[in-house]
């Protein structure tokens, strides 16, 4: 495998995603806590980072004692680093080198740019500059602005380069990291889904044994692939529980159980929507929304789970980003949402957690669970928070409030299907403001609700962009939606980024 140093930068995880399409597996740590370098590890790859090698307390490695033990690529800081330690020079930039560039110069003869073109576009974003490199270093590409973007250890199997070749922008960048990862660092291609899917279900056999384990499915991607791996490995011993918290989308829950009784499982479905009605009545704020929401569902859980015998494991969708330990080098991070609407169940249920997926990236589950013959129609889904349409419906909740906006989103979700337009969309859904607008219907005046539609489009949820949904597509949902569904008189398009905005409105 490939370790990552992370030393905090955006791109972090795009340099993993990026090793992990060649079929080559890897781990990020944080730059810290480097892990033993026992046989398993062929070669480290440095992050960039928001900071500054010139800065007093900028972060640092024992550099000596890793070079010479496995191949070393530094990127970005990363490779300011390894030229800071070994007698290079760094200065701030006179001028901006942030954007598009193309290589001028280049030692395609080197290994590391085997089959890279002169002329080939990187991305750079950094403010220092590598005025001098280490003795017994030597330039091997340039471009115009920058004479360092690459170079390399006369010595030593250590290369570094200033852009970025995990951003797509550096239109070679694949290269470049396949030549270090297969061809450098000796790699075999061979982490496929497949492959996955054999170790991973062997090893489950290996750890569950004959213990029983029960599941919280959601009828979403990650649960869903969880639960079919361990179903793989321990067949019936899988208690799989699906609650209805009265806030999913519009007949969700029976369909979403019978795609899965397709599949196999062993699931048992609950009706809580009364529970959950009853816990948020009265709750406005969105944080105390989702804290019931989140509560009730680990106690109609843990009531569910009390009934089968000998539990001893709890199964979890986990996936590596929630578990990647963030390098926070401006200060701590800040909670922005309680998003992990139920971190508290495994305390309170004092079961052993196995989450068979949390060495993947999203897109990963998808081809694992390709792999698994998971139907498309549960693999394409669009993300789904877990709080529902509870977040959806600005303000209190009622089940009437919540019958609308079903109807309302049904229109907008069956709409983008019937056009084709639902696999070009990141994430769909409809909001209900907690206001009434003025209308006219026929002869008279209204006075009813108002709903947001809202599309993006994303790569992690991170950051999103609204989609440019044509105009004649979204006329005609706004007609269906005022004509359809009574109590609905105005429907408004969301076009805000993320950031600023957030994707969901709570
Ligand atoms: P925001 O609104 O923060 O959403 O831009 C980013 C992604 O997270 C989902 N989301 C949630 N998921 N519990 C969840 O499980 C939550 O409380 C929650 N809030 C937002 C949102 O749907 C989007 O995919």
């Amino acid at each position: 495998k490939i370790i990552i140093l992370d030393f905090g930068s955006q791109y972090t995880q795009l340099i993993a995603r990026r090793v992990r399409e060649l079929n080559v597996y890897c781990e990020i740590h944080p730059f810290s806590k480097i892990p033993e370098l026992d046989d398993s590890v062929k070669g480290l790859i440095l992050s960039g980072s928001p900071c500054s090698v010139r800065q007093e307390d900028h972060p640092d490695i024992n550099l000596g004692a890793l070079i010479g033990e496995v191949p070393i690529l530094g990127v970005c800081y990363g490779a300011q680093l390894i030229a800071h330690k070994s007698g290079g020079e760094i200065t701030p930039s006179k001028i901006r080198e942030y954007g598009r560039a193309n290589l001028s110069k280049v030692d395609s003869t080197n290994e590391l740019l085997k089959e890279v073109d002169l002329d080939s576009q990187v991305w750079m974003s950094h403010s220092d500059t590598i005025k001098s490199i280490p003795d017994n270093f030597e330039i091997i590409a340039s471009t115009p602005q920058v004479e360092v973007a690459a170079f390399h250890s006369k010595s030593h199997p250590v290369w570094c380069i200033q852009f970025h070749p995990e951003v797509t922008h550096s239109s070679q960048g694949k290269i470049i990291l396949r030549n270090f990862v297969v061809h450098i660092c000796r790699c075999s291609q061979d982490w496929t889904p497949d492959i996955f899917v054999d170790a991973t279900v062997s090893d489950l056999k290996d750890q569950l044994g004959d213990d029983q384990v029960v599941l919280g499915l959601s009828g979403g991607v990650d649960s869903s692939v969880a639960a079919m791996l361990i179903h793989h490995a321990i067949g019936k011993n899988l208690h799989c529980i699906f609650v209805d918290n009265g806030l999913l989308r519009k007949n969700e829950f029976s369909d979403v159980l019978k795609s899965y009784e397709g599949m196999g499982l062993n699931v048992k479905g609950v009706n809580a929507a009364k529970e959950f009605y009853k816990a948020l009545e009265g709750l406005t704020d969105p944080e105390d929304k989702r804290k019931a929401i989140g509560r009730v569902f680990i106690e109609i859980f843990d009531a569910e789970a009390k009934k089968i015998k000998n539990v001893k494991w709890l199964g979890q969708g986990t996936i590596y980003p929630d578990v990647i330990e963030s390098v926070s080098v401006n200060g701590p991070s800040v909670t922005i949402k309680s998003h992990h609407n139920v971190g508290g169940l495994p305390a309170k249920m004092n079961l052993k957690v196995v989450e068979p997926l949390n060495t993947l990236f999203k897109d990963e589950v998808r081809r694992v669970g390709r792999s698994l013959d998971i139907d498309e129609k549960i693999l394409g889904r669009h993300p789904f928070p877990g709080p529902g349409l509870g977040i959806r419906i600005l303000g209190d909740i009622t089940a009437e409030k919540v019958e609308i906006l079903q109807e309302v989103d049904h229109i907008f979700i069956n709409g983008l299907k019937d056009k084709g337009l639902y696999n070009d969309v990141w994430q769909a859904g409809a909001m209900l403001l907690p206001i009434q607008s003025v209308g006219v219907m026929g002869d008279e005046r209204t006075y009813e609700r108002v709903v947001a539609l809202r599309a993006v489009s994303s790569v992690d949820g991170m950051t999103a962009d609204w989609c440019h949904l044509p105009y004649d597509f979204l006329a005609d949902i706004s007609n269906q939606i005022i004509n359809k569904v009574k109590g609905v008189n105005r429907v408004v398009y969301d076009i805000s980024s993320k950031p600023p905005a957030t994707i969901e409105w709570e």
